[in-house]
């Protein structure tokens, strides 16, 4: 009886070992949807960032004169954002900086991921 009981207890230790191994992939690939959110590719300024910004940022950053005096929607405005520290501090909420989108949500968690990932690998023109 003995036996069987710690037998239960190291099938019930492995069993939540590889459950929560399991989440934290999840938590990589996954957001709050369950939509896809691969981060672990390499994260393209064509392909990946550019696209987000354009949505969510260019509408006011752009043209002659972009809100706050701050020009975005070309890869050396978005990358010197990216190198000061304003890209992330400001889509992550981040104290000491304004809030973006203006007056809207903050970013979905995915975007935000990529947006990072691509600043911290350098914010290349790729
Ligand atoms: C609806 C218009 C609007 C949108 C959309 C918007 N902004 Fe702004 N942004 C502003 C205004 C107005 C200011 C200047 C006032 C302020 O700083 O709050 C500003 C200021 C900023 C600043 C300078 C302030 C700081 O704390 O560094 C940065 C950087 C910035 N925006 C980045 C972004 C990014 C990135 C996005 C997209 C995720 C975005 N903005 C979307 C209107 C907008």
């Amino acid at each position: 009886m003995k036996k069987t009981i710690s037998r239960i207890a190291i099938m019930l230790g492995i069993s939540c070992f590889l459950y929560s191994c399991y989440y934290d992939k999840a938590d990589i690939l996954y957001n709050h949807g369950g939509a896809v959110c691969d981060t672990v590719s390499t994260i393209s300024y064509s392909t990946n960032v550019r696209p987000i910004l354009e949505q969510q940022c260019y509408s006011c950053h752009s043209g002659s004169r972009p809100s706050g005096n701050i020009p975005m929607g070309t890869h050396i405005a978005d990358k010197a954002l990216a190198t000061n520290g304003q890209l992330y501090g400001t889509i992550n909420h981040a104290s000491g900086y304004s809030p973006m989108p203006e007056g809207e949500a903050k970013m979905d968690d995915c975007s935000i991921a990529k947006i990072k990932k691509w600043v911290d690998a350098g914010s290349p023109n790729n």
